[in-house]
């Protein structure tokens, strides 16, 4: 067992290196499958979401050569129909990107149900309905999603319209749409950046995929792909993370390697909160000179603010000047990181769908858990912000999305480190 110690209450300065995104990285290592060739991805952040995707495609037939950090050779070509181990599976959101690749390039697939952070009900009927309409027989039981497409057609091109807007179906949609015969067209696809990262790593393999980023996708079907050299996007979300870090802890931080258009949501309310935040090509500088003021926030699909900053934005709501909102719209169950900060003091009420924070707080330090990834980051920014000495739990959330995130604070002056303990509750169960 490993937890976060964290002696916090010092400002950060400094630089930090912004690692490839998670959501775009895992997306891309499974739509390698219908490339049927050797890619090479570059900028793979190192993390256990991504080491997972990896260990899924070679208990399926893919061959994973490292070759150099963040670089990683997959060979497609021996990659079988076959169902991959549920334990792997179930570890992680992203698996279900396989049951696209795997009917895209075979026509069938069966995987079981991912996994990922509990937000509550996570559902799968739109990506059903993506693959449904591109002709394939879908049935969801016993812990797994089997399609089918019919053996004389395969899949055929469709207008596929969403009433809500799923990355996860967008891309499994462009995945099973890439090999498909004719046309497909996406209406009302999700519009992050990590769509388009995959539709430009598709495109880059020979694939014919326009107007991903935009409310309409256009998909003409090609009879097969190649592979390709590949880049995976910065993280948007880790970004936002170290910005929000740098106002909590009234330093100042250059957070380098990002696209600043991606950030734009999060920097719009940083700023309405009195937080300068100077961008440049690839990179924003953050501080705040003076009392950061109360706002309201909601979370939206993008370009609006993103639910993977609710959490973190909420701490910067506690420090803030007087009372704010913060309303989720996407997750009905991501308030759970509450009960974690008023261990340290924080005054947030959860009515609905609607944080209320009384704001003004001085966090004190406690020991709390990462009760999902995100909720995990926000521990940490609330800990350096807090003079005194703050535990974190159950940090192995944390490190399926953030590369060396210890490391990274470290870097700019945080006093946080890593440390295993006994795990007393299994050893007395054990006895
Ligand atoms: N939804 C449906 N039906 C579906 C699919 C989704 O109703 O078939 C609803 C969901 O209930 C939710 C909304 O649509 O209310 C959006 O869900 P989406 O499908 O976009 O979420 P996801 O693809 O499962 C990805 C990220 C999440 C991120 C969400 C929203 C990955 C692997 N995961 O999840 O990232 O919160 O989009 O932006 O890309 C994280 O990185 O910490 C994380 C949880």
């Amino acid at each position: 067992m490993e937890k976060i110690i964290v002696d916090g209450g010092i400002p950060l300065y400094g630089k930090v290196e912004i690692s490839g995104m998670k959501n775009a990285a895992v997306a891309v290592v499974f739509a390698s499958v219908l490339a049927n060739d050797v890619c090479v991805i570059d900028n793979l952040p190192n993390i256990s979401d991504v080491s997972d995707s990896l260990s899924i495609l070679e208990s399926i037939g893919a061959k994973i050569k490292v070759i150099s950090k963040g670089a990683v050779e997959i060979d497609t070509r021996g990659v079988r129909d076959a169902e991959a181990p549920m334990e792997l599976v179930r570890k992680m959101r992203a698996s279900y990107y396989l049951a696209g690749a795997l009917l895209g390039r075979f026509g069938s697939a069966k995987v079981g149900l991912p996994g990922g952070c509990d937000f509550g009900v996570r559902p799968i009927d739109l990506h059903v309905k993506a693959f449904e309409k591109l002709g394939a027989t879908v049935t969801v039981g016993n812990g797994c999603i089997e399609a089918v497409a019919n053996p004389e057609q395969g899949l055929r091109g469709k207008n596929i319209y969403f009433d809500c807007c799923s990355v996860g179906a967008t891309i499994n949609a462009i995945l099973a749409a890439v090999l498909a015969e004719g046309s497909t067209i996406i209406e009302n696809p999700a519009r992050e950046p990590h769509v388009v990262d995959v539709a430009n790593f598709l495109n880059a393999c020979g694939a014919d995929i326009r107007g991903a980023g935009t409310n309409i996708i256009k998909i003409n079907g090609v009879e097969k792909l190649h592979g390709c050299e590949y880049s995976i996007i910065p993280d948007m979300i880790e970004a936002g993370t170290f910005m929000i870090a740098a106002a909590a802890t009234g330093g100042k931080l250059y957070i380098d390697n990002i696209i600043p258009k991606h950030m734009e949501a999060v920097t719009e309310k940083l700023r309405e909160m009195n937080i300068t935040v100077e961008e440049y090509d690839e990179a924003v500088c953050v501080f705040c000179e003076d009392k950061m003021e109360a706002i309201n926030v909601k979370t939206l699909p993008y370009p609006g603010f993103p639910t993977d900053m609710h959490p973190q934005m909420s701490v910067l709501l506690c420090l803030a000047d007087g009372a704010s909102t913060l309303s989720e719209t996407i997750w009905s169950n991501r308030f759970r990181y509450v009960d974690e900060l008023q261990r340290m003091g924080a005054k947030i009420k959860v009515e609905d769908k609607t944080a209320f924070f009384e704001g003004n707080t001085v966090f004190t330090p406690a020991v709390v858990k990462a009760v999902d990834l995100r909720a995990g980051a926000a521990m940490v920014i609330a800990a350096l912000a807090t003079k005194g000495r703050t535990e974190i739990e159950d940090i192995a959330y944390i490190e399926r999305g953030y590369v060396d995130i210890v490391e990274k604070f470290r870097g700019v002056g945080g006093n946080i480190r890593k440390v295993y303990f006994p795990d007393t509750k299994q050893m007395n169960n054990a006895s």
